[in-house]
């Protein structure tokens, strides 16, 4: 895999700014993450949140991984794009009645619920329909992901999950109402989690609380007393990649991160592990590739303005991330500081500040690295632009 080596001449020829998704990093990526996984049991499902570009969801969908879906959107997308049914999983804090309709219509593996009120309706949706929906109840755990704030879900002020001290009796309703059958549990503490302790402080939580919900007797529909088990474990997603070395480590370390939980779960026999993973599969594929329009001196700094604002790569105005950028056309010319901006009418459409690349001009084609997650899909049309689009490797060489 020749990683960072980009057809510059071809991608030239096509209107900036565009996303560029390398396939072989994705399909090497992917080859990496399946052969980590193979425990028996272990189910990995690709958080479609993070890039639902169709050429990337068919690659991802034809490897055998399932999906994790987020809206009535996403469960259309994940059933076009090949992922069998039974392996989508549906989270959201705000299911509409309409979703909850269309994904009990097309036999999805199971709703990851978010309250007892969620838990009421989707048990009577599924009533309506004829039909019991497979729920897995999602936890908030409280375990801090020490990861950025705008990206952190598992701590007790977060809108996700169902509080602690209300766990025991969502999963009682779960055996109460007659239309839902209740799987198991779910968490999802956070994204871009780089060290893996939080994980291991999540995984001795989750022993903890599958062991006091097995001892659980609850009531069932028709009034008799059943002990709660717990067949499917879900322990979302958030491996982290390095942004700071895409042609260095352009495979994200899913060695650590599944021994984690091969060490830290204790699973019996009879019970799955499910994962989402979103980030780390996508990220390093993908490239947002714009063009220089013009280099503005500043009273002290020089100013690379480029056609790509923060309405194609939103990543760094909302949550302070790094990218980093690459020139492309003139790639060993001496390194020049720049602030790197983009045209939008907003202070904060700005790429990087005082950043060292080999001096641009204008026409030059940079990159924007590990773009592949939460990049072309965040974009946005604001001041009236087209969304960037994008080319597919397959398709240039
Ligand atoms: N499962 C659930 C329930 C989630 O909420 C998420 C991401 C994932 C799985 C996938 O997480 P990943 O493996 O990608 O970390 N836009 C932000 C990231 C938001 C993540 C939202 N939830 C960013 O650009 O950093």
């Amino acid at each position: 895999m020749m990683v960072g080596q980009f057809p510059v001449k071809q991608l030239s020829q096509f209107a900036t700014p565009y996303y560029y998704y390398d396939m072989d990093v994705l399909r090497e990526t992917l080859q990496v993450m399946r052969s980590e996984s193979q425990d028996s049991n272990w189910h990995v499902h690709y958080a479609i949140k993070a890039c639902a570009t169709d050429a990337i969801l068919k690659t991802i969908a034809a490897s055998g991984v399932g999906a994790d879906c987020v809206s009535g959107g996403e469960v259309r997308a994940a059933i076009n794009a090949g992922f069998p049914a039974d392996k989508i999983v549906f989270a959201g804090v705000a299911k509409m009645d309409s979703e909850i309709q269309y994904a009990l219509e097309q036999g999805i593996l199971c709703f990851n619920v978010e309250s007892t009120e969620e838990l009421a309706v989707i048990s009577q949706l599924a009533g309506n329909m004829g039909t019991r929906a497979r729920v897995c109840l999602r936890v908030n755990p409280n375990v801090d992901a020490h990861t950025h704030a705008k990206i952190t879900t598992g701590l007790s002020e977060n809108k996700f999950g169902i509080p602690l001290r209300f766990l025991a009796d969502a999963v009682r309703l779960c055996y109460r109402l007659p239309n839902v059958v209740f799987l198991g549990l779910h968490f999802h503490i956070g994204s871009q989690i780089t060290d893996m302790q939080p994980f291991e402080q999540l995984a001795q939580k989750i022993n903890q609380l599958v062991t006091d919900v097995e001892q659980l007797t609850c009531i069932d529909e028709f009034g008799n007393n059943v002990q709660a088990v717990v067949t499917h474990i879900n322990v979302g997603g958030g491996l982290g990649i390095l942004y700071e070395h895409p042609n260095h480590f352009p495979i994200p370390n899913f060695k650590a991160y599944f021994a984690t939980w091969r060490n830290g779960i204790s699973l019996r026999p009879n019970q799955h592990l499910h994962f989402e993973l979103g980030r780390s599969i996508v990220a390093q594929c993908g490239n947002l590739i714009t063009r220089v329009l013009y280099v503005k001196h500043g009273e002290n700094k020089q100013f690379a303005i480029v056609d790509a604002g923060m309405t194609d790569l939103i990543r760094p105005a909302l949550y302070g991330a790094f990218h980093r950028v690459e020139n492309l056309t003139h790639p060993d010319d001496e390194e020049q500081l720049y602030d790197i901006v983009g045209p939008i009418c907003e202070s904060s459409d700005v790429f990087v500040q005082g950043y060292k690349i080999a001096a641009v001009q204008r026409g030059d084609i940079l990159a924007m690295r590990s773009a592949g997650a939460y990049g072309e899909i965040m974009a946005s049309q604001y001041n009236l632009r087209r969304l960037p689009g994008h080319v597919i490797s397959d398709d240039v060489q």
